[in-house]
């Protein structure tokens, strides 16, 4: 029976409930991070590896631009629902395979840029390093890597201190710490609202996932959105 909550157990959640993640992850939302990327490292006539791919709304969003996505994601259940909704939005230049940040089946230099649109890395301390190697080496000299994630300290992004997990921020402090301080990434903030239309669908998809605490105040307040921090770690041409 579908439990009322899974308690920010996201693995949970892609292996059981892919089509939860798709509704939480389709929602609108202002600004788009792919366009802001797009506009800051131009995907146009690019091969790209979307790590992490999901139910495919990062690599459906890239592929609007790129000429070829690689939907790189480890879960079967999120690779089954990102082809059904590849099929139904009828795009052609995407390919997913099966694949991890740590282990990417791809050659050396392969692609023009490697992209994770909050693509779990857990232990942040065992699999970013790991990922960064990788990255580097199946991008082509003066290509980019770009990996997104919650901003530190916006967990569940503005009902961070409702929902109150520290093991969670202490992940998102620890990826800013190893990709900034120990791999000289850069970085750029992005402030954007996810609408989910309804008290009710919000605790469809957000409540369900963020758990009982967050679900108690979208009812009490009545909400409907959520503000988020976002944080895209990047290294461009001159130093991959
Ligand atoms: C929050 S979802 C992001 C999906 C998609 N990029 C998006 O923007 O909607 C994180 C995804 O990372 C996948 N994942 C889990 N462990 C991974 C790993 N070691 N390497 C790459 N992806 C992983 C999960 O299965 C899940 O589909």
């Amino acid at each position: 029976m579908k439990p009322e909550t899974i308690e920010n157990r996201w693995d949970i959640l892609y292996r059981d409930y892919p089509e939860v993640y798709d509704a939480f992850a389709s929602v609108p939302y202002e600004p788009k991070m792919v366009d802001i990327l797009q506009e800051k490292f131009n995907f146009k006539g690019k091969i790209v590896a979307d790590i992490g791919s999901g139910s495919g709304q990062s690599t459906m969003g890239i592929a609007k631009y790129a000429e070829h996505v690689i939907g790189l994601e480890p879960e079967a259940a999120m690779r089954a629902e990102a082809e059904k909704n590849t099929v139904e939005a009828g795009l052609k230049n995407i390919s997913y395979i099966d694949g991890k940040a740590e282990e990417m089946p791809l050659e050396d230099n392969s692609v023009d840029m490697v992209v994770a649109l909050t693509a779990t890395m857990y232990p942040p301390e065992d699999v970013i390093p790991v990922f960064v190697k990788e990255s580097k080496r199946v991008v082509r000299p003066g290509g980019v890597v770009v990996s997104v994630d919650v901003a530190p300290g916006w967990y569940g992004g503005e009902l961070a201190g409702v929902i109150d997990d520290p093991g969670a921020d202490d992940d998102l402090q620890m990826k800013h710490q190893i990709f900034v301080e120990e791999n000289g990434f850069r970085y750029l903030d992005v402030i954007q609202t996810s609408y989910y239309g309804t008290t009710e669908k919000m605790l469809e998809t957000y409540g369900f996932i963020f758990g009982k605490k967050a679900i108690e105040y979208i009812k009490e307040h009545k909400l409907s959105q959520v503000q988020w921090k976002f944080r895209a770690y990047y290294m461009a041409s001159e130093t991959v």
